[in-house]
């Protein structure tokens, strides 16, 4: 039953598509989009920083509902950085209380779409209420198998990879592993990504071109992808634009082909 909408929805999708060449079956395995411009929106348009976030709240969802109709099987947004805490107090508190509102009202949608979310970052030093609705989301969606929806919050890249080695340093120390064990694969097993696939694609949107500190190791060889267009603005269409420049790159990968 649930094969059968999904086939329906790709079939109405492939077919609105179909001048743009999007190849259902050479898509990204992980996108990660860097969710930029909802203040600059919002100023643009003479209001508050803050209705830009709202604004761009969204936009996460028609994203997301993209990746749920082409069955991309992962997609990581970046909703708040271990640097945002630089920001005016009102406009963190604002944002936090964005992600409370905005996941209590999608949950029951994400569970039916069959995603499976998760939140990366320091969660547990967000305030108390927070940390615990994203683990009872975590919960309610664990054994779903649609996409993995990872938002990160209070996440940093260095972090990460400085927690990773201080939890290997520990393994070593406590002599259930050995220095040479210790490769590619046990490195991963210590992010918050672990057992997912490599990031493919990376977007990044409002004209800005780096990473901020976002998902440093996992992007080692993403293809990245900027738009000018600010986050409240990005659209499906545009989405899909990225995914079939993503198609046409030339992924070498140090190779000489990307064989
Ligand atoms: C991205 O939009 C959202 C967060 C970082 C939380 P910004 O708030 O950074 O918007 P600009 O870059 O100031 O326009
Ligand atoms: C990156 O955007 C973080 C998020 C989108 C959550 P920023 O607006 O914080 O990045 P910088 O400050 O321009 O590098
Ligand atoms: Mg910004």
């Amino acid at each position: 039953m649930l094969k059968k909408v999904f086939f329906r929805k790709n079939t109405e999708m492939k077919q609105s598509m179909s001048k743009n060449d999007l190849d259902l079956g050479k898509l990204p395995q992980h996108v990660g989009i860097i969710m930029d411009g909802n203040g600059r929106w919002a100023t643009g348009k003479g209001l508050i920083r803050t209705s830009g976030h709202k604004a761009g709240a969204n936009t996460v969802k028609s994203i997301l509902n993209t990746c749920i109709k082409l069955n991309i099987p992962v997609l990581t947004v970046y909703a708040f950085s271990t640097e945002n805490w630089k920001r005016p107090i009102s406009e963190v508190n604002f944002l936090m209380s964005l992600f409370s509102s905005f996941l209590a009202a999608q949950i029951d949608e994400l569970s039916e779409n069959n995603v499976r979310i998760k939140f990366i970052g320091r969660i547990d030093e967000l305030p108390n209420n927070l940390a615990k609705e994203f683990h009872r989301a975590e919960d309610i969606t664990k054994n779903n198998t649609g996409v993995k929806f990872n938002v990160a919050i209070n996440y940093g890249g260095r972090d990460e990879i400085i927690t990773a080695v201080k939890n290997i340093a520990q393994q070593v120390k406590d002599g259930s592993l050995s220095v040479e064990q210790i490769d590619d694969k046990i490195f991963e097993d210590n992010l918050y990504t672990q057992n997912l696939p490599p990031v493919d694609l990376m977007i990044r949107t409002s004209g800005d071109m780096r990473l901020s500190n976002f998902l440093l190791w996992q992007s080692a060889y993403a293809e990245f992808w900027f738009t000018k267009t600010n986050w409240p603005d990005f659209t499906p269409e545009e989405f899909i634009e990225a995914l079939i420049d993503f198609q046409h790159r030339d992924r070498r990968f140090g190779g000489l082909d990307n064989k």
